[in-house]
């Protein structure tokens, strides 16, 4: 049986899906019976509940050999980096206790150095605690994501752009969560390789980039445009985010501008033969859900 927490979200719905096509048993964690329905009539265990509570994290480990680990902190709680951190331990008790095998976990590029932004600085306590389980842990540790462009549906349909807190000119790696899903699927299929970092950049592009390629595939143009950090703020804690969290995201960027991203091409095993999605064959899927 194999674990897949964050089954609703980017990553672990597709690598559920492309675990239970290739017939493996799984059990998917999510805090809504509602949100895991179709992966249940699929023939998927459901565990629901909070991961944050310790007894219910044991619980969902147990009986599983395998476990695929993500952590989403509440980005309105003003707590992300302590709920993240304590799911993190949560995690390295269950690896400890329970009869996993391999554990795959999902990081970020630059917590090597640290960033000074606890979106990604949590993923340096984590995998720290993880490994001193001593159970193998594959670490997968990867670049922005492309599919973060989903976010901006609404203002480049309906407006015409993008925006972001960072100059548009400055080149950040960006990668799918397809190829991260896969990647997963085939570090499980592979089996465990002791403690093992794998980086995944992707490919580096600039938000300008982005906004050529989205233009010429839409047919219209679609500008990025920076936005000031006060701005930035503003429309963030209008959606009920927390002042912490627009302080790390804000933090995210400036080390995004700094482009010190440290990342290993080497690190990604050659067996697993890797191609990174290029911004041409995204922006086509972004665009056939614009139009
Ligand atoms: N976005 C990027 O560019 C980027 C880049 C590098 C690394 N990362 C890292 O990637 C991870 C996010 O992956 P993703 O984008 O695939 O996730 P996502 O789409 O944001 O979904 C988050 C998942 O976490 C689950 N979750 C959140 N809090 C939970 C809790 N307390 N208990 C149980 N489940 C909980 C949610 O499940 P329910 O809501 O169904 O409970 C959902 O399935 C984060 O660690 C992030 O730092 C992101």
């Amino acid at each position: 049986m194999i674990l897949v927490t964050g089954a609703t979200g980017k990553i672990g719905s597709r690598l559920a899906k492309h675990l239970m096509e290739s017939g493996n048993r799984i059990r998917v964690v999510s805090r809504s019976e509602e949100k895991i329905e179709d992966f249940k009539k699929k023939g998927a265990e459901p565990a629901v509940g909070n991961l944050l509570d310790r007894d219910f994290c044991l619980r969902a480990f147990d009986g599983c050999g395998r476990a695929f680990l993500l952590v989403q902190g509440d980005p309105a709680s003003g707590r992300h980096y302590e709920e993240e951190v304590q799911i993190g331990k949560n995690y390295a008790e269950a690896l400890r206790t329970t009869d996993i095998e391999h554990a795959i976990f999902i990081s970020s590029l630059g917590v090597e150095k640290g960033t000074g932004s606890a979106l990604i600085d949590s993923k340096i306590q984590i995998e720290a605690d993880l490994k001193d389980t001593g159970i193998p842990v594959t670490v997968i540790r990867p670049g922005n994501f492309l599919e973060n462009m989903y976010n901006f549906f609404e203002t480049i349909s309906s407006a015409g752009f993008f925006t972001y807190p960072m100059p548009g000119n400055i080149k950040i790696p960006h990668v799918s969560v397809d190829d991260i899903a896969e990647i997963a699927f085939k570090a499980f299929r592979r089996g465990p390789n002791g403690w093992e970092i794998i980086d995944m950049p992707g490919i580096e592009y600039s938000f300008f980039d982005i906004a050529m390629e989205i233009s010429e595939k839409l047919n219209r143009m679609i500008k990025y445009m920076r936005v000031s950090d006060d701005q930035f703020r503003e429309v963030f804690t209008g959606f009920g985010i927390s002042d912490k969290f627009c302080d790390d995201y804000l933090a995210m960027f400036r080390y995004f501008e700094e482009g010190d991203f440290n990342y290993d091409p080497q690190s990604m095993p050659s067996e697993f033969d890797y191609s990174p999605k290029t911004l041409e064959e995204f922006v086509p899927e972004l665009v056939r859900a614009i139009k």
